[in-house]
């Protein structure tokens, strides 16, 4: 079992993963940074631990991810503005991956975002900025030497979803419930095996741990 830290423990996928790794038998750690999110959890049976990531260095997160095997990001600005999305989506992971070295954490599992989304709309003030600072913190993370899987999911809808997915490494663009990109991040971290790959992943046909399953080489 492994001692994994999650940066994002209170969003929409993080609070879907959380008691997923608990359930699997994994101790958690997880980020939050308003003081009233400790208690719920600690509900969920994740160790909380106090912090911002805009504040936080990576000497700050080494400290922080001392003792852990596994990181996972899945935090975001969230549409939050332009200097935050740089802040968090962009040079949080880098901030990670420095961590991780500093610590010899080989597995980093990094939430992305699916490159090609909202390509058929007018765009949104803001989105290209988020998909470059996305790609940025990809680019860093896959010239690295650790054992990182990057996932892109396509838009996010804030359900548990149905456990079937598709997953690829260019699958066409569509939605995906945060539950299934919880659920197949849960299932990667049980397959160590898959490593260095970046997995597109929207809802689908095929059940989550075949569709995850199909990455090992
Ligand atoms: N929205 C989409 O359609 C979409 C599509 C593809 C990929 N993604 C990516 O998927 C990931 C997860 O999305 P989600 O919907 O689960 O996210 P979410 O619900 O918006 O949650 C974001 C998480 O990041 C945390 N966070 C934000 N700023 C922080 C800070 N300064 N310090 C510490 N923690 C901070 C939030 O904490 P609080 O609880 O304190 O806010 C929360 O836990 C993100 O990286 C996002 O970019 C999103």
């Amino acid at each position: 079992m492994s001692n994994i830290f999650l940066i994002g423990a209170t969003g929409g996928i993080g609070s879907r993963l959380g008691p997923m790794l608990v359930a699997a038998g994994h101790t958690v750690t997880g980020l939050h940074r308003k003081p009233e999110q400790a208690d719920v959890l600690q509900g969920k049976g994740i160790e909380p631990y106090q912090g911002d990531l805009m504040a936080m260095t990576a000497a700050d997160f080494t400290e922080a991810t001392k003792g852990h095997d596994i990181i996972v990001f899945s935090a975001g600005a969230a549409g939050s503005g332009p200097d935050r999305t740089t802040a968090i989506d962009g040079r949080g992971p880098v901030k990670l991956l420095e961590a991780a070295r500093a610590n010899g954490i080989s597995r980093l599992y990094l939430v992305s975002a699916f490159m090609d989304a909202r390509r058929d709309k007018p765009q949104k003030e803001g989105f290209e900025h988020y998909i470059k600072n996305k790609r940025q913190a990809d680019n860093a993370v896959a010239a690295s030497d650790l054992d990182w899987v990057i996932v892109r999911p396509g838009t996010l809808v804030s359900e548990d979803g149905d456990g079937r997915v598709n997953a690829g490494l260019a699958i066409p663009y569509g939605t995906v419930a945060r539950g299934n990109v919880a659920a197949a991040l849960a299932c990667l971290i049980e397959t160590p095996e898959i490593k260095r790959e970046i997995i597109e992943l929207t809802d689908g046909d095929t059940p989550v741990g075949d569709a995850v399953r199909s990455f090992i080489r």
